[in-house]
């Protein structure tokens, strides 16, 4: 089984959604899944031209000759793409989305229903709630809960108040984070094993780590603490 991910975070390794998305991908090659992973950081792909020459003049191709000519082969053969991102702005980055938008070839009229793909979506975001996450979440079933059935969301690795968790890790608090790594992990093998993702996994992985009020204080602490050094 192959799958491809898609990390947009320009923190790329450090980032906080590396954070979540490495553990899931450790645990979908442990159970024997083929995976290849970039970053939008390292890749050369600029935005469509809303042409539609990859419909109408040459189907299935795209004009633009960059990174996407590498890229789409793998994205069409993958059995399973993770789309990975921390939310900006109520989104994915923005080379994330410049990069979805160039798959406009891949699903050319009439290819659609080729392949059963599976999508999953990664993310972090700073905030405490859940609900920042839903713009994100709704894109994902629009693009890929096909009526067909050639492709299928199958769920959402979600962590919230991201930032406090990095700073959990680096202050060596892992006893509260540990089971979260450990789910992304368990979610990772149970999608290659089983193709599903159950929801008490996920569950665990955006788990409440502390009320929002205390996060939201230590979070205008850390922020205070960061401006001070910045400026020295
Ligand atoms: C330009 C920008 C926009 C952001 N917008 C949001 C947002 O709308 N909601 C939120 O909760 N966090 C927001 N964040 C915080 C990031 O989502 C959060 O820090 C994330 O975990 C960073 O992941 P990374 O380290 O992998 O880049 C934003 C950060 C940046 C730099």
């Amino acid at each position: 089984m192959k799958a491809i991910a898609i990390n947009g975070s320009p923190h790329m390794e450090e980032g906080n959604t590396a954070m979540i998305l490495n553990p899931f991908l450790e645990g979908m090659k442990e159970a024997g899944c083929d995976v290849e992973v970039f970053y939008t950081m390292k890749l050369k792909i600029g935005p469509c031209n809303g042409d539609m020459s990859c419909w109408f003049k040459n189907p299935g191709i795209c004009g633009q000759k960059d990174d996407m000519q590498m890229l789409a082969p793998k994205l069409k053969e993958a059995d399973i793409i993770i789309w990975a991102s921390p939310v900006y702005y109520s989104g994915v980055t923005g080379p994330l989305k410049n990069l979805m938008d160039r798959q406009l070839p891949i699903h050319v009229l009439g290819s659609i229903g080729e392949k059963k793909q599976k999508v999953v979506l990664v993310s972090t975001c700073g905030d405490w709630d859940m609900s920042m996450f839903d713009p994100l979440l709704m894109q994902m079933k629009a693009i890929y809960d096909r009526p067909d059935g050639s492709s299928s969301f199958v769920g959402a690795l979600l962590r919230p108040m991201a930032d406090g968790v990095k700073e959990m890790v680096k202050a060596g608090e892992t006893g509260l984070v540990d089971g979260v790594f450990r789910a992304a992990r368990d979610a990772g093998r149970q999608l290659a094993k089983d193709g599903i993702i159950s929801e008490e996994l996920l569950k665990q992985v955006s788990k409440v780590l502390m009320p929002r009020d205390a996060y939201y204080k230590a979070a205008q602490m850390m922020m205070a603490e960061m401006q001070k050094t910045a400026k020295n």
